[in-house]
């Protein structure tokens, strides 16, 4: 539930805000965002998504810049709106079909 909560952070870009409040926003906030992307990551629903130790280390030391999580949640998009499509499309069907028996 906590990754959750954390994803739904990120997605409405107030990803520091799960920072703990005892910290007083006493850290360095690039680093901070990245440590909870780089979370997020290694939590993905794909474990092929997944980064591997190697790339994990990589990211924390900066030498490779972190992927952009967003692309997942694009996708989920996608294909909630794809499934919501032919429901639509029938119901914009039967619309027109009522209109033209008048
Ligand atoms: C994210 O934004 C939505 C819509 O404004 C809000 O309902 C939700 O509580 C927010 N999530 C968090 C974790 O703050």
């Amino acid at each position: 539930m906590l990754v959750d909560w954390v994803r739904e952070h990120c997605h409405n870009g107030t990803l520091l805000q799960t920072m703990d409040t005892r910290f007083h926003g006493n850290y360095d906030k690039d680093k901070a965002s990245m440590v909870l992307k780089l979370g997020l990551l290694c939590l993905h629903p794909l474990p092929s998504a997944r980064p591997s130790m190697k790339q994990v280390m990589e990211y924390l030391e900066g030498e490779t810049a972190l992927p952009e999580l967003a692309p997942t949640h694009i996708n989920n998009v996608n294909v909630m709106q794809t499934r919501g499509f032919p429901d639509l499309t029938t119901s914009i069907g039967t619309f027109s079909g009522l209109s033209g028996g008048r």
